[in-house]
């Protein structure tokens, strides 16, 4: 921008990411965010997106916006598509169009039947159920535009507020003194305040981001019974968390049951000092007890 900060364009920007990449944005003097929930910017509408990009003249999109009820995408997979894939499209195009370079967002779910070791962006996907389908038909989307920029997965998003597994556990865990949490599904827990830094580090390289499929995730791993037993250790409740298996929670969308993604690479390849999960863990409490 003509005042020599950098014009962020975020989209989703209501949702869980968008809002902590708001907040973490604010912290930046070389940024100008402007963040579209959608309400401002319906990004199902190609018209509509040509349109802000035009009208904001951003130096980088960060598209945050998608459909994320995984087990609704079961009886929505039209829907589901239309957001996380057909739209994906619109906005690389727009971006393609105006010059600049996207940094997309997918996910975990675009994976199924893995080995059991961190998964690399190499790694073949298989996706379980219609959420990973259509955020694969996302990426694929987003790989076809030839847009300039990153598309980084993840897994396993929490943040301070917002609905999220933190915010559940600690919610049943007052409520029913007692918690059951599956301990055969495999994943990193990933602080959105932790990514979404990382996130706007890589947009501020714009062109120079590194380009093509990142994973991004903390060290370590655990299951949702690991995560609920230190998030009851964090919050200094004694609260029994007893392992049950994926069948104890029938649900209408299969989860993928290995979550684990290598995040080495790309903290390697942008410098970053990378932290466990339980570190992590650390600093999202620590802004939750700050009030969020
Ligand atoms: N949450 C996770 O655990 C997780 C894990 C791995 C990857 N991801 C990926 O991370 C990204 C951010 O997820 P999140 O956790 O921030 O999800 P989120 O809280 O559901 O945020 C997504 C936002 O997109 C909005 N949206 C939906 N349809 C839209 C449309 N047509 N146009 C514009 N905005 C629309 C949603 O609005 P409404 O809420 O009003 O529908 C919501 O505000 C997504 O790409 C997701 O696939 C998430």
């Amino acid at each position: 921008m003509s005042d020599g900060t950098t014009s962020i364009l975020v989209t989703g920007a209501g949702g869980q990411l968008g809002s902590r990449l708001r907040a973490c944005a604010e912290s930046r003097p070389n940024v100008t965010f402007i963040g579209l929930g959608l309400e401002a910017l319906d990004v199902c509408d190609r018209a509509a997106v040509f349109e802000a990009v035009a009208t904001h003249r951003p130096d980088v999109v960060i598209h945050a916006a998608a459909y994320t009820a995984v087990d609704r995408a079961e009886s929505e997979e039209p829907l589901a598509h239309e957001v996380n894939a057909t739209a994906v499209r619109h906005v690389a195009d727009a971006c393609n169009d105006a010059g600049i370079p996207m940094v997309h967002i997918s996910t975990d779910y675009v994976f199924g039947d893995v080995p059991r070791r961190p998964l690399q962006p190499t790694d073949p996907t298989g996706p379980v159920g219609a959420y990973g389908r259509t955020k694969l038909a996302g990426e694929e989307a987003f790989m076809a535009s030839g847009v300039n920029g990153a598309l980084v997965r993840a897994a396993w998003l929490y943040d301070a507020e917002g609905h999220n597994f933190m915010n559940t556990m600690l919610r049943l865990a007052q409520t029913h003194g007692a918690l059951r949490v599956v301990d055969d599904q495999h994943g990193c827990p990933t602080a959105v305040p932790v990514l979404a830094d990382a996130l706007l580090d890589m947009a501020l390289r714009g062109a120079d981001m590194p380009q093509g499929v990142w994973h991004f995730a903390h060290e370590g791993h655990t299951t949702w019974h690991g995560f609920a037993k230190e998030i009851m250790r964090v919050a200094g409740w004694d609260v029994p968390v007893e392992p049950v298996g994926t069948a104890a929670f029938p649900s209408p969308a299969q989860r993928p049951a290995w979550s684990v993604l290598d995040g080495g690479p790309l903290c390697e390849q942008m410098g970053w000092q990378r932290c466990t999960w339980e570190d992590a863990l650390a600093q999202v409490w620590a802004l939750k007890e700050a009030g969020g």
